[in-house]
């Protein structure tokens, strides 16, 4: 049956009542990528990083999964092959529908310390005093990959984009890099490759087919052609 390899970005957990980041009203109009997304931005005011972190993981604690990321985990429950789900989504929403996936861009519920690079669960709430539970430096940061880091899991996704039978992409704008060059590794590797996205995405040419429209109706009929009932 073979393996599909699906990516997921921000446009998947909208319908959850999570925003995008680069629609009208999006995350990045309201804050700047450089103050609260780098690691100079960071170093430069770590509480205001952290006061950003603790308002999405907030959010995305009180969020609930919706039909697409239901119909995915269903997908890699019953599929009589292999699926790997990659998100560059934070949230927890795939986990809380059931799902295993790769978090690429790392995970609001995860912490980890700059000192030592020990790895545990975010509390509710982080700020720059709280010590690292292993070396106890008061280096904590959260478990998330920023601008002008390398993204979490790559050697594993690089093996799975170069065998995946189908690649898919859900929701997102294909503008953040290396997620945005999946499909033509995936392509490359003689994948049938699909976009499913509100509209079209800078990357939709690359694609072999496309199902345009809101990811709660369009992820849940493209996995009832495969999954049929
Ligand atoms: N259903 C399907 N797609 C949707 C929906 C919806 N209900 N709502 C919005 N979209 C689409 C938008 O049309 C857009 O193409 O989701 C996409 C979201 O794009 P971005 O906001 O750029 O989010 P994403 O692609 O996940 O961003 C990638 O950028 O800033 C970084 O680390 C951050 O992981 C993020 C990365």
């Amino acid at each position: 049956m073979g393996k599909i390899v699906i990516l997921t970005g921000a446009g998947i957990s909208t319908e959850s009542g999570l925003g995008t980041f680069r629609d009208a009203g999006g995350l990045w109009e309201r804050y700047p990528i450089e103050q609260v997304a780098t690691p100079e931005g960071f170093a430069r005011d770590p509480a205001l990083v952290h006061e950003f972190y603790n308002m999405r993981r907030r959010d995305a604690r009180a969020a609930s999964p919706n039909a697409a990321h239901q119909a995915l985990a269903r997908l890699q429950r019953d599929w009589d092959g292999e699926v790997v789900i990659v998100t560059q989504n934070v949230d927890g929403l795939h986990e809380a529908a059931g799902a295993s996936v790769l978090h690429m861009h790392g995970r609001l519920n995860g912490a980890c310390c700059v000192a030592c690079g020990a790895r545990w669960d975010a509390p509710p709430r982080m700020s720059p005093a709280d010590p690292c539970p292993a070396c106890a430096a008061p280096a904590t940061r959260p478990d998330i990959t920023w601008f002008g880091e390398i993204p979490q899991h790559m050697d594993e996704i690089a093996d799975h984009l170069i065998s995946a039978t189908v690649f898919a992409s859900i929701g997102t704008s294909g503008q953040v890099y290396p997620a945005a060059g999946f499909v033509r590794e995936a392509a490359q590797a003689g994948a049938h490759t699909i976009e499913l996205n509100l509209e079209r995405s800078d990357i939709s040419a690359a694609f072999d087919e496309r199902r345009t429209g809101k990811a709660t109706q369009v992820v849940p009929a493209w996995i009832a052609t495969l999954l049929p009932e």
